[in-house]
């Protein structure tokens, strides 16, 4: 059974744990073999969303479709068709992470190769260790297979990477971006702001349960047309200044420089990163 729309639609979504509102009305629409990232600081409500969504927490309001189901109905072909890293993964102590995959990949109806999925995760040389044997970031890599050991077509990844070192994350970024290229849809919540620029063809920034933007990483912020030119001047200072022209700016302190026979040290040009507008769209007012 197949559906036409896009991947997931929430509408005016809100979630409250007794009297405290976790969601407060969030609309979001991740089309088909997206990867959609989800930003915010601690406690701003991504990890209760992604969880609504899945199925394993109940909404307080808002209608929401994933894959053409409603996940509150926690419906057994839409659990076949999603795969899930939760938060907070958690494994039986004496399991081995083959066994977890076999176990897992059981239930799916075309799981991927279980050896395949233990080498991209690369878990190989302890693929037949006990889990309480396992480091925090292997047992965070076993997580990951288990998320795509059933080979579905929608990939939840809740901080997928916490924990990895920077060859793992690497990795499991190669292997997202292979997910993607298959057509799978990724749903990815992270606190690192170069893997979501890395990875992400759109993005949500949450804060306090609303979403304060939403759109490609390089088009997002008031200061998206923006360049920034930075240097050195003679006195050591750090100079900065915003542009939507760098050429014409850089003729200007270039020639400016030269007849004072100086030099701009430390001299570049960038776009405001990911990071930059993330900080300054979640500071406090
Ligand atoms: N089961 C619960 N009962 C009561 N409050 C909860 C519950 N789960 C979450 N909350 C509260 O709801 C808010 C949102 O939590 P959530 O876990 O969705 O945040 P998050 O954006 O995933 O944060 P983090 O980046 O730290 O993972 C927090 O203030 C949290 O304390
Ligand atoms: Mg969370």
């Amino acid at each position: 059974m197949s559906h036409a729309g896009p991947a997931i639609e929430a509408t005016a979504l809100s979630k409250r744990y007794g009297d405290y509102v976790a969601l407060r009305g969030i609309d979001i629409r991740v089309e088909r073999g997206e990867v959609f990232g989800l930003l915010g600081p601690n406690g701003a409500g991504k990890t209760t969303a992604v969880e609504i969504l899945e199925g394993y927490r109940e909404r307080t309001e808002g209608e929401v479709s994933v894959l053409g189901f409603d996940p509150a109905q926690r419906p057994i072909e839409l659990r076949r068709r999603i795969g899930i890293v939760l938060q907070s993964g958690g494994i039986y102590s004496h399991i081995t992470p083959r066994e977890a995959l076999r176990h897992w990949a059981a239930m799916y109806p075309h799981p991927r190769e279980v050896e395949e999925v233990i080498e991209l995760a690369g878990l190989g040389d302890r693929a037949d260790a006990r889990a309480r044997t396992l480091s925090g970031g292997q047992l965070r890599r076993l997580d990951f297979a288990l998320a795509l050991v059933g080979d579905p077509e929608l990939i939840f990844l809740d901080e997928p990477t916490t924990g990895f070192d920077p060859e793992a994350r690497r990795a499991a970024w190669e292997t997202i971006r292979s997910l993607r290229d298959l057509g799978k849809t990724i749903v990815l919540t992270t606190h690192y702001l170069d893997e979501a620029q890395a990875l992400a063809d759109r993005v949500a920034i949450i804060k306090d349960g609303r979403i304060l933007a939403i759109g490609p990483p390089r088009d997002l912020g008031p200061g998206a047309a923006h360049y920034r030119v930075a240097y050195r001047d003679g006195h050591g200072a750090r100079v900065e200044r915003e542009t939507e022209d760098p050429t014409a700016l850089l003729h200007e302190l270039t020639s400016e420089a030269l007849a004072r026979g100086e030099r701009l040290h430390e001299l570049t040009v960038g776009r405001p990163t990911l990071e930059d507008v993330y900080l300054e769209l979640t500071a406090d007012a």
